[in-house]
């Protein structure tokens, strides 16, 4: 039998846990801040932020939109950033890609103070990812989500064969890393791999984050695996999907997550835990 893994279920949990946490760190006079900067009307990116924004508000966190018009330069943008590290009322910085192509988004990001970096973007939160370092750290939103889905549903990764698809730094990368430091043997694929089928055949979990359409099938999954979509397409309908051909590997998949409905709201949800997070270690850390 094959199990829904509910993200939307799961996101609304995590999202009461973080407004109760608001309300305590509230009680001791605190409220965690989150500043999200967006450039230009990319129309998508509009709706992530608003969404965001929503959602902030919902669990009681002070989020402040930032807009900025495509025109403003790279030196204007950073002393932006500059200014919102600077802001005690802000824990969480975010600053939305993509970002238009005069500005070099890389810089921005190093920018950021890492202990503001609720995307876990800075090369600095990075590399205590890589290094599974024991104090605490920002990590990415969405496959930060995704561990915790995996854990939700009692899925044990130790020794297990996972195949990551994509390989950006927002969702490969740092996927692959946390399956590592969960024990995972991990094999990262990406638009050079010649013969995808050869690792998705025999993984024991799948995580694809490419936005193409019915990368996978039946044929392309074990029996049992554990699929998780990353992916945001519309489809032939106009209707949006994921990655992986849903119809036709539900039955042959173990777990699956449904697009929309599954990773989309865990990232948000996480964005949210993890700006509370920041807000509470920025308190430890005797600031
Ligand atoms: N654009 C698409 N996803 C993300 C994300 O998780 N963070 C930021 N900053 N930009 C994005």
């Amino acid at each position: 039998m094959t199990t829904i893994i509910d993200g939307k279920q799961l996101a609304k949990k995590t999202n009461e846990q973080t407004k109760m946490e608001v309300q305590h760190l509230k009680e001791m006079g605190i409220t965690p801040g989150l500043a999200v900067v967006i450039v230009g009307n990319d129309e998508a990116s509009q709706r992530y932020v608003r969404n965001k924004n929503k959602t902030a508000q919902r669990l009681g966190i002070n989020s402040k939109v930032i807009e900025l018009a495509d025109t403003i330069t790279e030196t204007e943008l950073i002393d932006i950033v500059q200014q919102l590290n600077d802001d005690d009322a802000i824990n969480g910085i975010l600053v939305q890609d993509p970002l238009p192509t005069h500005i070099d988004e890389r810089k921005i990001t190093r920018k950021i103070k890492p202990e503001k970096d609720v995307d876990g973007f800075h090369p600095y939160n990075v590399g205590k990812l890589f290094l599974d370092d024991t104090t605490n750290y920002p990590v990415a939103c969405t496959p930060k989500g995704i561990m915790t889905m995996l854990k939700e549903y009692n899925i044990d990764l130790l020794g297990k064969k996972a195949v990551v698809i994509g390989r950006s730094a927002i969702v490969g990368k740092p996927m692959a890393a946390l399956l590592l430091n969960a024990g995972a043997s991990i094999t990262v694929l990406h638009r050079y791999t010649t013969d995808i089928l050869e690792y998705t055949k025999t993984a024991d979990v799948i995580v694809a984050a490419t936005g193409t359409l019915h990368l996978l099938q039946a044929k392309s999954i074990k029996q049992g695996a554990v699929i998780i979509d990353v992916g945001q397409n519309i489809d032939e309908t106009g209707h949006l999907v994921g990655d992986v051909d849903y119809d036709d590997v539900f039955d042959r998949a173990g777990y699956i997550t449904p697009v929309p409905g599954g990773v989309g709201p865990m990232t948000i949800a996480t964005l949210m835990q993890q700006t509370v997070e920041l807000t509470k270690w920025g308190l430890n850390s005797g600031k």
